[in-house]
């Protein structure tokens, strides 16, 4: 039997992160998988960070970001580059992952020359055409071109179903996030720099979300100068995505404030590891929302809507929005009422246990065919 040419492509650091230990998995076969990586570079630095840190070398790299950049920049700018690779190595299946612009052109890329597309974390929905944007789109484009969908929930296989796409097209294995998390965080984890001395409760905070580029993230860190005000004991950390359309804002709002830490994005190792450390997680990331309830660490998501509804169910998350106003009580309430913050913080785990990337392996392997078993679908403890 020949190999199995598999191409995985991705772009942005939260693919990079997700994707890794699906590759690494794949590579424990390589009388069976010929695994190619191929990287748009959507992202630059804060995608090479995380293939250093999962010593990940790509094969190719179209190298594509430019400042400032378009969705039809990314679009038009990843589909030329992903022609010329695809004709050239000839995959039998290419994987791509969630649900940004590289995602949906990769799976389009594919279509055009007729090879397989299989979705990792598949299924995820808001149902608001525009929220988050363009990914609510992105993601059900992609699920129109995927002939194998990894789905991290069950809730993400109904969405599935809803939307038509056959049962035996879908397999429920955890998300591939808390694969990264659990290699990653540790008890003992030192910090480089300020970090390790900081003695006073910790708020993470992230923000990146198109939708809630200008106003809407100045509302925000508003709501960060009132919460400081009222709490002497809290700092602020925040690495700041490299979008200069949130640098300016967070520049202009936070710049000077006593208290708020404003450092380049980190590496996913001190990250992980700064969210175990934190009280308290304010962010509009989808990726920070899976790996916060593993840890046990309550989050404000700064978004009116989630394609993430298991961790809000089952009390962890909670859904604050962009007012002010709002953001400042959730928080308020959090850090001075130790009961409301216990109920909060009870580890949940509804997005994983570890082993997503076996199943996402197990599934390939019996689809074409290398194994008889078809792997046993997760569901959370
Ligand atoms: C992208 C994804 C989003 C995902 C997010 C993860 C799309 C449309 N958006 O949003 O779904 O949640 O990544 O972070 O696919 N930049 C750098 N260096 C970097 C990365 C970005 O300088 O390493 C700057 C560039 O000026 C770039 C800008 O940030 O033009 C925006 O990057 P882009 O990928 O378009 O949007 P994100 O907000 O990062
Ligand atoms: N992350 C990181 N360094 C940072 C901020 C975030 O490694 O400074 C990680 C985080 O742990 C998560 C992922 O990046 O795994 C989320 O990426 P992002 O918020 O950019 O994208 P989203 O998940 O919203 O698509």
């Amino acid at each position: 039997m020949s190999k199995l040419k598999i191409m995985a492509i991705f772009g942005t650091r939260p693919e990079a992160i997700k994707m890794a230990p699906v590759i690494l998995e794949l590579r424990k076969f390589p009388a069976i998988f010929e695994t190619t990586v191929t990287v748009t570079a959507q992202h630059r630095e804060m995608l090479d960070q995380v293939l250093a840190l999962f010593k990940i070398q790509p094969d190719f790299d179209l190298n594509i970001m430019l400042a400032g950049q378009t969705l039809f920049d990314i679009t038009s700018r990843a589909l030329l580059g992903l022609n010329e690779i695809l004709a050239q190595v000839k995959p039998d299946i290419v994987l791509v992952h969630g649900d940004t612009t590289t995602t949906f052109a990769g799976a389009l890329a594919a279509f055009y020359h007729q090879i397989a597309v299989g979705h990792v974390e598949a299924g995820l929905r808001t149902g608001n055409k525009f929220s988050p944007f363009p990914e609510e789109i992105n993601r059900k484009l992609t699920t129109a071109l995927a002939d194998l969908n990894f789905a991290p929930t069950e809730t993400a296989r109904q969405n599935l179903l809803k939307e038509g796409v056959s049962a035996e097209k879908i397999f429920v294995t955890g998300n591939t996030v808390i694969d990264a998390l659990y290699q990653t965080v540790r008890a003992d984890f030192k910090f480089d720099g300020a970090i390790e001395n900081i003695s006073r409760r910790i708020i993470l905070v992230t923000t990146h979300r198109r939708e809630n580029l200008g106003e809407p993230m100045r509302q925000v860190y508003r709501a960060l100068k009132k919460i400081l005000a009222d709490f002497a004991d809290v700092e602020i950390i925040f690495p700041v995505h490299k979008n200069p359309r949130v640098r300016e804002v967070v520049a202009a709002e936070l710049g000077n404030v006593a208290q708020v830490h404003l450092i380049e994005p980190l590496d996913y190792e001190p990250f992980a590891n700064l969210m175990n450390r934190a009280a308290l997680i304010l962010t509009d990331s989808g990726g920070i929302q899976e790996e916060a309830p593993a840890l046990g660490k309550p989050v404000l998501v700064l978004r009116d809507t989630t394609e993430r509804p298991e961790a809000v169910e089952a009390g962890t998350v909670k859904l604050v929005g962009t007012d002010t106003e709002k953001i400042y009580s959730a928080a308020k309430i959090l850090l001075s009422e130790p009961d409301e913050y216990q109920k909060m913080a009870a580890a949940q785990n509804p997005y994983g246990d570890g082993l997503a990337a076996k199943r996402i392996v197990q599934a390939l392997l019996w689809r074409y065919k290398f194994s008889s078993e078809p792997p046993e679908f997760f569901s959370p403890k």
